[in-house]
C-alpha cells in the first residue's frame, strides 16, 4: 500500500535557513516560532539583542527547533555583515530572508513631521531591507527554495497622514520588493505580505486598544477584529514555504478583509 498524500509537505521548512530581522516580540516572534515550528532554522536580529535570545530559548522550548538571537541595528552596514556571518557559521547557508523590522513617528499634526524623520523612515523601513537582500544574496543564490519576504503594511495603501513617514516608506518597500523579484527572477522569489492592524504591546500600551475595538465595529471591517501576530505567521510560513514556489513580485495582503476605516484616531 502507498503513503497516504500529505497536504502539508509543502508547507514543511525542513532544510530551510532562515534570517528574520526584528523578531524579538510581537509579529516577528510569531513568525519565528511558525517558521522554527516547520522545521527551519531561523536566526532572530533585532536591536534589542538579548530579548532576541531569550525569544530564541523560548522558541526551541516550545517547537524543538534550532533558533538563534542576535543583537543587530539594520540601519549599520557593519552589523548587518556581522549577523550574515554568523547566521551561515551556524547554519551553513541562508536560503530565506525576512525583512520584519518596520517602525515610524507618528504626529496628530502631521505638518509637524521633520525631514530627517521622513529620512529615518525610509533607512529603517526601506533601506534596511535592500541591504539586507544584497548581504544575503551570494548565500540564497545557492540555496533551493530561496526567498525574501518583507513586512509591509496597510499603510502603505490606503490614507495615513498621522504616519506619514512610515506610510510612504512601506510605499517605496512595495515598489523595491517588485523591483527586486524582477531583478532576481528565477534565482529568488520575492514577496510583501500586507499588514493591517495587529494588536501589539505597543498598541495596547499606548492606549490604543479600546478606541480600535469601537472602530473595528463598523461593517466595512470585514472581519471585524484586529490581528494576531499568528494570522501574519502563517502567511509568511505560505509563502517562504516550498507551498508557495510559483508566487513572486507579489503584495499579499493579511489585513482582515480590506477595511479602509482608520483604527486610529482623527
Ligand atoms: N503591528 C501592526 O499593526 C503592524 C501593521 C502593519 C505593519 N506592521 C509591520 O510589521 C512589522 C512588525 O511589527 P510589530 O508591530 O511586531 O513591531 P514591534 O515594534 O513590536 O517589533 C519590531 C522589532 O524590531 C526591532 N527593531 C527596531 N529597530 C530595529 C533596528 N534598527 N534593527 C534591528 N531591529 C530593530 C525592535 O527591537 C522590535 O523587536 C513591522 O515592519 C511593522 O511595520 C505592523
Amino acid at each position: 500500500m502507498t503513503d497516504k498524500f500529505d497536504a502539508f509537505a509543502d508547507f514543511r521548512m525542513d532544510g530551510h535557513n532562515v534570517v528574520l530581522t526584528g523578531g524579538a516580540q510581537n509579529i516577528g516572534a510569531g513568525i519565528a516560532k511558525t517558521l522554527a515550528g516547520a522545521g527551519a532554522n531561523v536566526m532572530i536580529a533585532d536591536l534589542q539583542g538579548d530579548k532576541a535570545q531569550e525569544t530564541a530559548r523560548q522558541i526551541e522550548a516550545e517547537t524543538g527547533g534550532r533558533c538563534f538571537g542576535m543583537g543587530c541595528d539594520v540601519t549599520r552596514a557593519e552589523d548587518i555583515d556581522a549577523l550574515v556571518k554568523a547566521t551561515v557559521g551556524a547554519f551553513g547557508g541562508i536560503s530565506t530572508l525576512v525583512n520584519n523590522v518596520g517602525w515610524g513617528p507618528r504626529h496628530d499634526d502631521p505638518t509637524a513631521i521633520t525631514e530627517e524623520e521622513l529620512v529615518d523612515a525610509y533607512k529603517l523601513n526601506t533601506i534596511s531591507a535592500y541591504r539586507m537582500s544584497m548581504a544575503c544574496l551570494p548565500h540564497l543564490e545557492k540555496a533551493q527554495n530561496a526567498s525574501i519576504t518583507n513586512s509591509g503594511s496597510f499603510s502603505s495603501a490606503v490614507p495615513a497622514y498621522d504616519i506619514l513617514g512610515y506610510g510612504t516608506a512601506k510605499a517605496a518597500l512595495n515598489q523595491m520588493m517588485i523591483s527586486l523579484a524582477h531583478m532576481l527572477a528565477q534565482k529568488v522569489r520575492v514577496n510583501t505580505v500586507l499588514i493591517g492592524t495587529v494588536m501589539t504591546e505597543g498598541y495596547a500600551d499606548a492606549g490604543l486598544g479600546e478606541a480600535m475595538q469601537e472602530r473595528l465595529k463598523h461593517p466595512d471591517n470585514l472581519i471585524g477584529r484586529t490581528g494576531q501576530p499568528q494570522d501574519i505567521a502563517n502567511a509568511m510560513l505560505w509563502l517562504t514555504s516550498p507551498a508557495a514556489g510559483w508566487v513572486s513580485g507579489q503584495i499579499i495582503k493579511v489585513h482582515g478583509g480590506g477595511s479602509t476605516v482608520r483604527l486610529f484616531g482623527e
